[in-house]
């Protein structure tokens, strides 16, 4: 008896330090120590034993109970802790690592250039609006005083969808439904996408414009010519410019705006074509059978009128020579901004 005791000790000590995982250890623990477990049925067996002898094997299974108790407390607690070790090794940070911030995304050029017009606009008073990309021919032709053989009206430049409905060539469309809609006195921007059938280097056949339009009583040249210095030296820095004679249909007289140019400061060169300045803008006052073509008494409002290339300005102002730059998304191009 005493020897199956000491053969029992010695195989369940050898088990417990082969258990690797918690329920090894658990399942040893029923094996040994469970109702039907093998020190259990020791005592059982005690019949066997003689009657003098059996307290003191008692004792040795009671004793041997209670060491078995202890080891597989001790082993769970091992293994506990050498799981625990385990995973905090596994799941460790390094705070002193630098961090990973979020990617800054940046505005786009062309919006850069538009927020500075608007600025200058909003403080001067001027509210921004909006108008259709597709337009009437109405809008965007007739009643800007663009008789219907007009070269603009050209399929090589306008994208028709039908006869009658077009992408609109420029924003001045925004002119007429603005005007048609209220009465003066007006002060509006309207900034927006054009479509033309055109693209090389300096055109794109969607590219955006800025429409201005003031209109009220005794307004004049001197107010367009004002105004619009005042822009030119927001966006491209104070320099001289010029106003030269020029024509469009629906001002009256009309004009095109340079400032010096960029590059040469005037002497002439190959972004300026030798001349020393930069068209940057077309302008005019607002022609009197406009005001009447939207219900406005021409004898008692007089109005200016501008539209620029967005492009065009922000090329001048980044020194971009491709305009396809602004349309193509390389982060690297787009990253400078
Ligand atoms: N719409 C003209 C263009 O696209 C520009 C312009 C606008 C000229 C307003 C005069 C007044 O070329």
């Amino acid at each position: 008896m005493r020897e199956r005791i000491a053969r029992l000790r010695e195989d369940a000590v050898a088990a417990l330090e082969a258990a690797e995982r918690p329920e090894d250890v658990e399942q040893l623990r029923v094996q040994y120590l469970g109702r039907k477990g093998k020190v259990t049925e020791l005592l059982r067996g005690m019949g066997s034993v003689p009657p003098e002898e059996r307290p003191h094997v008692g004792q040795l299974v009671n004793a041997l109970r209670e060491e078995l108790e202890t080891l597989i407390g001790r082993r769970k607690e091992t293994l506990a802790a050498a799981a625990l070790e385990a995973r905090l090794k596994e799941e460790t940070i390094d705070v002193t690592l630098p961090g990973r911030g979020p990617v800054l995304g940046r505005r786009h050029p062309l919006t850069l250039v538009l927020d500075d017009i608007k600025k200058v606009f909003i403080g001067l008073g001027f509210t921004v609006v909006e108008g259709p990309e597709v337009e009437t021919d109405w809008y965007n032709f007739e009643a800007l005083n663009i008789p219907p053989d007009h070269p603009a009206r050209d399929m090589q430049d306008t994208f028709f969808i039908t006869d009658d409905i077009l992408l609109r060539t420029q924003t001045s469309p925004v002119q007429i439904r603005t005007m048609s809609a209220q009465e003066p006195p007006v002060r509006i921007i309207a900034p927006g996408k054009v479509f033309r059938v055109d693209a090389d280097v300096t055109h794109s056949p969607m590219f955006h414009q800025v429409e201005g339009l003031y209109v009220d009583e005794g307004v004049t040249f001197s107010d367009l010519k004002g105004t619009l210095t005042v822009l030119a030296r927001e966006l491209l820095g104070r320099r001289p410019v010029r106003f030269r004679p020029s024509y469009f249909p629906f001002t009256e007289p009309s004009a095109e705006m340079d400032i010096e140019c960029i590059m040469c400061h005037g002497a002439g060169c190959r972004v300026c074509g030798n001349e020393g300045w930069l068209e940057i803008l077309g302008a005019g006052m607002v022609h009197p059978q406009v005001l009447l073509n939207v219900g406005y008494d021409p004898e008692r409002w007089t109005g200016f009128a501008f539209g620029m290339g967005i492009e065009r300005i922000a090329m001048l102002r980044y020194g971009i020579d491709d305009i396809r730059l602004f349309f193509d998304n390389d982060l690297r191009f787009l990253r400078q901004f």
